[in-house]
């Protein structure tokens, strides 16, 4: 399976467009200064140790400074080569072919994509509404019978029988905090009701969280990890919050989790990249980090707080977003019959790029839904580009 957003990609010159459909990090949010002092600072505080490998959970300089910031023990921590191989690997080691995954929707595809690597049954979570849904929230429940398209998986009779028909439901996956593609966070209650969830059909759950330190608005929401430490395997990253380049996230979990994911990292890589590992140290352990991060989620409120306001000024009646709390993302719901695939020929050749919402559900729905993205996007290019994108719903709309 092709990544549809890399396909979009692959097919125009983005200099010439106004893009949303990317999930890039503003570059402007790199911290360039650091960066000039930090490799020196690595190979004269290390020395040729940086340039070694090194242990399969990573260094332990890096695992006690994680360790230290989420307040959890070090033999909790394994460093990953980013979280896209935390959820690659959390699904070698609980899944065999044929087993079933639970997923909230819409979900991020490259979850997706590695579910289907390894053949998985992915179904959606009963209960788990998409943004904007008219119906609110609703709680989460394996005796939750669906009525309706969201919560009907291809069994079509919701959770309850997916147990019942297939016992080797192997893990929930849910990204609780500012969701790709939808900006939005799980309340509590929900966060809650996966981990009532989760113990009541004994499985794990993956807590993929690489947005979770963008948070530039509301209140913070405990993490599933600390409602449910004995079961949850919490994916953090560093791509967003330091430079994706650098490709290092980290994996919070039980022991015998990360034992057989350590067996597992030894036959991928043998070791997370061992000279990223040490600046991503002395960025985090010297404060660079917290300074940085507070430039960073500045520029996401300010960018938010310009999308929402030009949204307002040129959505047609009838569009809906998500106001998404940090992140990177929000999700636009379009008049029903509205199709953002079939109008995306259209608004690629007038000049806007967007990804059409569908994609993130697991049976194509949604039709009527799009993906924006607000950090990357030239400013300048924003106001122009929601413009257009407004006059071309509008212009469906009447049709
Ligand atoms: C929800 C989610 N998980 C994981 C990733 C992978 O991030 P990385 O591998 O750069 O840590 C992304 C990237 O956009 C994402 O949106």
């Amino acid at each position: 399976m092709r990544s549809p957003v890399r396909e979009i990609f692959r097919k125009v010159d983005l200099s010439a467009i106004c893009s949303f459909a990317g999930g890039y990090p503003a570059a402007v949010t790199f911290p360039v200064d650091d960066l000039h002092r930090l490799p020196g600072l690595v190979l004269d505080k290390y020395g040729t140790k940086a340039l070694q490998y090194g242990a399969t959970q990573g260094v332990p300089e890096l695992r006690e400074a994680i360790a230290a910031r989420y307040g959890v023990p070090v033999s909790r921590v394994q460093i990953t080569t980013s979280s896209q191989q935390g959820i690659d690997v959390c699904t070698r080691i609980l899944c065999d072919p044929g087993d079933v995954i639970l997923t909230t929707e819409p979900t991020y595809l490259g979850a997706l994509q590695s579910f289907k690597a390894y053949r998985a049954d992915v179904r959606p979570l009963a209960g788990a509404l998409p943004p904007n849904d008219p119906r609110g929230s609703r709680p989460i429940s394996p005796r939750d019978k669906p009525s309706d398209p969201v919560s009907a998986g291809p069994s079509d009779d919701g959770l309850n029988s997916v147990q019942d028909r297939n016992p080797a439901v192997k893990f929930i996956y849910v990204i609780p905090d500012f969701n790709n593609p939808s900006g939005e966070t799980m309340t509590l209650e929900q966060r809650k009701e996966i981990v009532a969830l989760a113990r009541e059909l004994d499985v794990v759950i993956v807590e993929d969280s690489p947005y979770r330190e963008l948070r530039y608005s509301g209140e913070e929401v405990p993490t599933i990890y600390s409602l449910a430490p004995e079961r949850t395997l919490h994916l953090g990253s560093f791509s967003k919050i330091f430079a994706p380049g650098f490709r290092l996230g980290w994996i919070i979990g039980p022991e015998e989790l990360l034992e057989q994911i350590y067996i597992c990292k030894q036959a991928l890589d043998l070791c997370p990249p061992v000279f990223d590992q040490y600046m991503a140290t002395e960025f985090l352990t010297s404060g660079a980090l917290d300074a940085n991060l507070v430039k960073t989620k500045a520029e996401y409120r300010r960018r938010r707080d310009l999308m929402v306001s030009l949204l307002e000024k040129y959505m047609p009646e009838g569009v809906t977003w998500t106001y998404p709390e940090g992140g990177l993302f929000l999700f636009l719901t379009l008049p029903e019959g509205v199709d953002a695939i079939d109008m995306y020929d259209e608004a690629l050749s007038k000049g806007v790029a967007y990804v059409a919402g569908s994609f993130f559900f697991l049976d194509g729905s949604h039709r009527n839904t799009m993906r924006l993205n607000f950090s990357f996007i030239a400013e300048e290019k924003m106001e122009p580009g929601l413009k257009l994108l407004g006059e071309i719903i509008a212009g469906v709309i009447r049709k």
